[in-house]
């Protein structure tokens, strides 16, 4: 099956933005592991990021029609505003993981809201980069045996 993986704004900035927060991994380099940890299990992971909250909802709603049966997604800054991109998430109904990069319930009050965790299967907060791959590894698990 397919997993779609999708970086919200400014992720593409990893390793160069604020590394003390975010570390000091690429985008790049997360998708590379991403993609090759999917591909060990028999599965196939999409990998995508902007910085546009309608490319990243038009992402979604073609999710379905992919065959995506899954999505890790990475809000960035839209986690604590954006109810378009949840609405499109609750919309297609696939099943979804919220992974963050930093601990968002450790900095400043207007990150502890998010607009995504409610309906996430579960979130992962705080454990940099590891994140994806523990998110990864629960959607694979999910998914099961490749058919
Ligand atoms: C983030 C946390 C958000 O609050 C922030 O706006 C980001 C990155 C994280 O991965 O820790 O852009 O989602």
């Amino acid at each position: 099956a397919k997993i779609l993986l999708l970086h919200g704004p400014n992720l593409n900035l990893l390793g160069r933005r604020e590394p003390a927060i975010y570390g000091h991994d690429t985008l790049s380099d997360i998708d590379a592991r991403a993609t090759a940890q999917v591909a060990a299990a028999g599965h196939e992971l999409l990998c995508r990021q902007s910085n546009a909250e309608h490319q990243l909802i038009d992402w979604v709603q073609a999710a379905p029609g992919e065959g995506v049966a899954m999505i890790v997604i990475n809000p960035g800054g839209y986690t604590h505003t954006s109810v378009a991109l949840r609405d499109a998430l609750a919309a297609v109904a696939l099943p979804f993981i919220e992974v963050h990069l930093s601990n968002v319930a450790a900095r400043e009050p207007f990150r502890r809201h998010s607009y995504f965790s409610d309906l996430a299967l579960g979130t992962i907060s705080g454990l940099g980069a590891l994140g994806y791959e523990l998110a990864l590894t629960a959607a694979l698990r999910r998914l099961g045996d490749p058919a």
